[in-house]
């Protein structure tokens, strides 16, 4: 099939690149033209693991287009896919600017049949104004041809985007339209070939799905983590708990992890938007309000504990900070723990020498200019001098270092654990001042 997706960053690129490397021809276009040249060298500008080969192949088979011919764009897909950030508005809300440009184009360069799918993050709502925003362009034009407007929203995961796409848990169409839903199954069908995973819903509930599953994911977090601060001073340990209760079929293991607060591109803003949205309806999420508002307090309990530690007087203490995406195995920066928790330690005096093992040049470039911080190429090179460790993502590089070897580097041996990774007992032998989230120490 042909297909354009509009936006080619996480989303858009592994979207386009996963549905070239099953045979069809797909037009990705971006409007940011050093991102496109760079994806007609043959880089890519995301740190996305396994997808670096499938955007080679597909482009030497001639499957995969990228450019900022608009008109083109439209021209080539039959099914046209909306990637385009929706971040979130002064007031909270999503920003559907570039959704409704995106729309615009479409509508503006369209000559018959096409099926234009919402694969953003949108509010309830928004197929009605992308059919609106290509209505007005076909009346401006004084012509215009069939479509129809699917929401598909995309449920995969930074840092195993490639494999959530290749192997999805459930493709949501939201639609009412035969057309277009025989067209997306036939999409589609490659990547769920031992089940059926399409779940075929009206427009709204599509759209307020992929809000559902994100604030739902959101509040088992912010609930463990209050749970978290609470263990800490009544004498229980949060992993336990999470072992206790993960066990119980109802509840699961995943997403129950107590630690430095959730970040990224996706959580925090999708949380903000959906209350937005509710409150703008006349009903407000009470629920959702708690969710972010423990959040938001919990990306400062790390640097609570570093201040407590060294008697509140951080000046001139050095801070060696191991993990600075929001989370492992990518390189996204948004809205990430490590960004709050830095910009506390340097209110406060410190100087903090940080390593992540993909986001340096993304933190580079959010810190440039700034003397209290300087991002290293090693975990080592950040302990150079640093009076205590923190650690904010849980990278596997992590997760089992010599420990000797950071009491010896470290003034005042200390490790602040954002994520839990280590068994405090061990750390207790080792001489290591250890402060982990809601565990027993
Ligand atoms: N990142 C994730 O893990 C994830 C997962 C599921 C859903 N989503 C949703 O998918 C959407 C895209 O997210 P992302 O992280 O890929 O965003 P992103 O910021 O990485 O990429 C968006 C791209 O769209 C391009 N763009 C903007 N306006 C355009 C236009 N009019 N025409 C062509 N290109 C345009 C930008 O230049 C950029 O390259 C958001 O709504 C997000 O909430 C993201």
């Amino acid at each position: 099939m042909k297909v354009t997706v509009i936006g080619t960053g996480y989303v858009g690129l592994v979207t386009g690149a996963c549905l070239a490397d099953a045979g069809n021809t797909v037009f990705c276009l971006d409007l940011n033209k050093e991102k496109i040249q760079l994806l007609n060298e043959g880089k890519i500008p995301i740190f996305e693991p396994g997808l670096e080969p499938i955007v080679k192949r597909n482009e030497q088979a001639g499957r995969l287009i990228f450019s900022t011919d608009v008109a083109a764009s439209v021209a080539h897909g039959e099914i046209q896919m909306i990637a385009v950030g929706t971040p979130p508005s002064e007031d909270g809300s999503a920003d559907m600017q570039h959704v409704i440009a995106a729309a615009r184009s479409v509508g503006r360069h369209m000559e018959g049949y096409k099926v234009v799918v919402t694969k953003s993050t949108v509010p309830v709502g928004t197929a009605d104004k992308v059919k609106h925003a290509i209505i007005e362009e076909h009346k401006k034009r004084g012509r215009g041809s069939d479509f129809t407007v699917v929401s598909n929203p995309e449920f995969l995961k930074e840092g195993a985007a490639v494999e959530d796409f290749m192997r999805p848990d459930r493709i949501i169409v939201g639609s009412d339209d035969a057309r277009a839903i025989a067209l997306l199954r036939q999409l589609y069908a490659p990547f769920q070939r031992n089940r059926e995973r399409i779940i075929v819903m009206g427009v709204r509930s599509a759209e307020l799905t992929k809000y559902a599953a994100n604030s739902m994911l959101a509040a088992r977090i912010s609930f463990m983590n209050e749970l978290a601060n609470l263990a800490e001073v009544i004498g229980a340990d949060i992993e336990e708990v999470r072992r206790g209760i993960g066990s119980d079929p109802r509840i699961g293991y995943q997403f129950l992890y107590a630690g430095a607060g959730f970040g990224g591109s996706c959580f925090p803003k999708d949380v903000k938007a959906l209350q937005r949205s509710a409150l703008e309806a006349g009903r407000p999420l009470r629920l959702m309000h708690a969710v972010e508002e423990v959040n938001e307090a919990q990306k400062h309990v790390l640097a609570e504990k570093i201040e407590k530690h060294f008697a509140n007087d951080l000046k001139g203490k050095t801070i060696a900070l191991w993990g600075l995406a929001f989370k492992a195995n990518t390189d996204d920066m948004r809205e990430a723990p490590s960004v709050t928790l830095i910009g506390d330690l340097a209110r406060a005096g410190a100087f903090v020498r940080a390593y992540d093992p993909a986001a340096r040049h993304e933190a580079r470039k959010l810190f440039s200019g700034k003397k209290e911080v300087a991002i290293v190429d090693s975990a080592d090179a950040a302990l150079e001098g640093a009076d205590a460790l923190a650690i904010v993502t849980e990278w596997q590089e992590f997760r089992s270092p010599d420990f000797a070897a950071i009491k010896a580097k470290l003034k005042s041996p200390a490790i602040f654990d954002g994520r839990n990774l280590y068994d405090p007992s061990a750390l207790k032998a080792q001489g290591i001042a250890y402060y982990p989230i809601g565990r027993k120490t």
